[in-house]
């Protein structure tokens, strides 16, 4: 297996990439949206560089969401910001259909997809050429021996850090405590992003014009009735 096919670890070894790239049968227009929209929106690694700036020329700031799920926050800031382009980044076919239907429908022409893992899209990027990161609801992995596989480590925060600008932003929200705890303690250990979390408390306050995600709605009907809603801000 090459390297770009498992990006680094941690500790500069492979990683292996535990993803869930396929799930119930798409329906029939989301079947063919997939044929047809997807190849348009579909980002190629192609081995090469990855440049915000080149697939949106005219977009005045550029934002990334890893593991959007079905979409609806993704879709949802890309209305509300034509002037950005935005990068979904998503292995979930179910998800990916679901965005790809809502890109059709809304007529939304500042998104892109890239359908592999997050790590490789990270280290395909430029330096300094993203506003900023959506981390939204990760999976969080909750069995000790399967911490590893979680999301934020100290490779991706270093890979977040060198495509986001000085004073760009990375957002993480999740409903598990032991995940919130764990990315901030990888975060204080991290030297090119800054804690600020403002009063106690305040990190339950969902972001500016937040919609509940998919997931954050499944968590609520499952009893867990808090968030964390972390903004790190790039050095
Ligand atoms: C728990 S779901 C949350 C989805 C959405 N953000 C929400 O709040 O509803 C996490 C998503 O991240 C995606 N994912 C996990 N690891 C990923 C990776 N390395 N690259 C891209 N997507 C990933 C999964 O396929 C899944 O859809």
């Amino acid at each position: 297996m090459s390297r770009g096919d498992h990006p680094l670890n941690a500790d500069g070894q492979m990683r292996a990439f535990f993803g869930r790239r396929s799930g119930k049968r798409l329906h029939r227009g989301q079947d063919a949206l997939f044929k047809t929209l997807l190849p348009q929106l579909d980002i190629a690694l192609d081995g090469g560089v990855i440049d915000p700036r080149t697939l949106f020329p005219a977009a005045k700031h550029h934002v990334l969401e890893i593991g959007y799920g079905g979409g609806e926050h993704l879709s949802l800031e890309a209305s509300r910001a034509p002037e950005t382009g935005f990068i979904g980044c998503e292995v979930f076919s179910g998800g990916i259909a679901k965005l790809v239907q809502q890109i059709d429908e809304q007529g939304l022409g500042n998104i892109r997809l890239f359908t592999d893992d997050a790590l490789k899209l990270l280290l395909a990027m430029p330096d300094g050429v993203l506003d900023g990161v959506y981390l939204l609801y990760p999976d969080p992995w909750p069995k000790s021996r399967h911490h590893k596989r979680r999301f934020v480590s100290p490779t991706t925060l270093k890979e977040m850090a060198r495509v986001v600008k000085p004073g760009g932003y990375f957002r993480f929200a999740s409903d598990i405590e032991d995940y919130a705890n764990w990315t901030l303690a990888h975060v204080l250990r991290a030297p090119d992003w800054q804690v600020d979390l403002g009063a106690p408390g305040s990190w339950h306050q969902p972001y500016p014009g937040w919609e509940p995600t998919r997931y954050e709605e499944k968590a609520r009907v499952e009893g867990r009735m808090t968030s964390f809603y972390f903004t790190f801000i790039r050095r």
